[in-house]
């Protein structure tokens, strides 16, 4: 772990040893007027990363994280409330590729899914007024969303949906998967789209609810999708480059301080998108 350097505006972004993340730090670090921590889940990659931003004149901290693993989360959380006292810009970027997989499902869907709701469980309580939460999702969401069945895509669309709800949801596919029956219960075989479908509602629950609590009403939480980036995890097969990909989460980043929109919104090349009917 590197030291912070005592400023009191911090950005965290999560996975970004590589890839969009990686560009999303250092869009940060150019853009941003305070500490801002790279996390990885291991500890030589993550400080390989800060040293070739480095490299580049910029400046950015380093913590472990692993988001599907808890204690990682909580001695995050520690070190943050100890040095920081709070976040101004949380984005969840780290997940993993897509399988059609069942025994996949389960471990897709623990990173993706569940451990960014961890990450955002635990982040929440660090919120300041008029922070920003950006998590990556993926065009992938509305692919798959498209071929759910109709009583599927209901639940999806349902403007009242709750949390529980939604990890309901979640925990059916995750049992379909594992019974093998996941065609005939009306899910399509891709953990990775119904991962992005999980954090592209996930974000809309905790943006619409945050307009109920006075003291975060201000507070802006957006989903996204950086477009088709080459990186990794589609084997550089992406057409744009890490640091284009990186634009659409760095806008919703560093939304000024007086706007109120969007929130909960999903965004794809800086415009709303809703889900097709
Ligand atoms: N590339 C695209 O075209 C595209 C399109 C739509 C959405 N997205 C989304 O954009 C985000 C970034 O994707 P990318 O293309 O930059 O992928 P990437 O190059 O594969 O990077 C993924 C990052 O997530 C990290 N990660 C994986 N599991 C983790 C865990 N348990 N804890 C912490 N970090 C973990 C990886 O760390 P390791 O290096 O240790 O594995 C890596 O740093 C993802 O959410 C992805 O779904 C990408």
């Amino acid at each position: 772990m590197t030291q912070r350097r005592g400023k009191i505006c911090t950005q965290l972004v999560t996975g970004a040893n590589k890839g969009i993340g990686f560009a999303i730090v250092r869009g940060l670090c150019k853009q941003f007027d305070g500490d801002v921590i790279l996390t990885a889940r291991d500890e030589d990659r993550g400080m390989r990363a800060v040293k070739d931003l480095m490299k580049e004149g910029l400046n950015p901290l380093f913590h472990k994280l692993d988001i599907s693993n808890q204690t990682s989360i909580q001695t995050l959380k520690a070190f943050l409330h100890k040095h920081y006292g709070g976040l101004d810009v949380l984005v969840n970027n780290a997940a993993i590729g897509s399988s059609l997989f069942a025994n996949q499902a389960v471990k897709t869907l623990q990173v993706n899914f569940w451990g960014t709701l961890a990450v955002y469980n635990q982040l929440f309580p660090l919120l300041r007024p008029r922070a920003r939460v950006v998590t990556l999702s993926s065009r992938a969401s509305t692919w798959t969303y498209c071929r759910c069945s109709d009583v599927i895509k209901d639940r999806i669309r349902n403007p009242n949906i709750t949390m529980e709800q939604l990890k309901e949801l979640i925990r059916e596919f995750e049992e379909s998967a594992h019974s093998d029956t996941l065609e005939e219960k009306g899910w399509v075989k891709f953990a990775y789209g119904v991962s992005k479908i999980g954090v592209r509602l996930m974000s809309y629950i905790q943006g619409r609810d945050m307009t109920k609590e006075t003291k975060k009403a201000d507070i802006l939480v957006n989903a996204c999708c950086p477009g088709f980036v080459n990186t990794d995890m589609n084997d550089h097969k992406g057409t744009k480059t890490i640091d284009e990909g990186a634009e659409t989460p760095l806008y919703l980043a560093l939304l000024p301080s007086d706007v109120k929109s969007p929130k909960g919104e999903f965004i794809e090349e800086k415009n709303v998108t809703q889900w097709p009917n």
